[in-house]
């Protein structure tokens, strides 16, 4: 649907539609299929899968820093942070998401400083009830982004991005891999709803100057 629209090009490839950054502004958060090229996805993918296997993927905790603890009922991904330099297929990834870091702010004057962002697994029937990705204690996060991992996901697997926009029906989103959803972190609740299979992403989060 998105595919005629003109894009925003990106020095290397061009993938970010305009229609995307409107609805982010307009309705606090869009999604884009085919956001990342179908081979990176896979290299993410397998090196996700690879991180599992090895076993580096920890368990998330919920809440921050002294009060955080492990709650799998509330929380049941293991992920791992991404740092500059683990691979070619990150640093693509983390490539990317520096043009999109300027194309937000760029549109939007958010004065967007920084990006983080973790691997993260579900493993069949996990989940993560409904938050906010904002901190009490720390309101830098100001953009939050998903990128699945997933190239195959059926309809009947489960496993969506269920969000809870306010006075509106809450609106589901497919694991489906290569798609992008961005939405306002500190404004937008949401969920991951269980799933039957293994579910694969990157998340992260634009983050305001200290
Ligand atoms: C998160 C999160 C959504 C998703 O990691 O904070 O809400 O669809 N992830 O994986
Ligand atoms: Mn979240």
């Amino acid at each position: 649907m998105h595919t005629d629209l003109p894009a925003i090009a990106s020095p290397t490839e061009p993938w970010l539609h305009q229609l995307t950054l409107d609805e982010l502004a307009t309705q606090g958060w869009s999604q884009q299929n085919h956001f990342l090229p179908p081979e990176l996805t896979l290299a993410l993918a397998a090196e996700c899968r690879a991180l599992a296997a090895s076993g580096v993927l920890g368990f998330a905790g919920v809440g921050r820093g002294a009060g955080q603890t492990l709650r799998p009922d509330i929380r049941g991904d293991r992920t791992r942070w991404l740092v500059a330099g683990q691979s070619d297929a990150c640093d693509r990834y983390q490539a990317i998401m520096e043009t999109l870091r300027l194309a937000l702010n760029q549109a939007f004057f958010l004065g967007l400083d920084n990006y983080e962002s973790h691997f993260a697994l579900y493993a069949p029937g996990a989940c993560y009830r409904q938050h906010l990705d904002r901190f009490r204690d720390d309101d830098l996060r100001t953009v939050s982004v998903v990128i699945y991992l997933n190239p195959d996901w059926l309809p009947g697997q489960g496993g969506a991005l269920r969000l809870h926009p306010e006075g509106l029906p809450v609106h589901d989103i497919a694991p489906l891999g290569s798609r992008l959803v961005l939405f306002l972190s500190a404004e937008m609740l949401h969920e991951v709803l269980p799933a039957s299979c293994e579910r694969l992403s990157l998340a992260g989060w634009f983050r305001r100057r200290a």
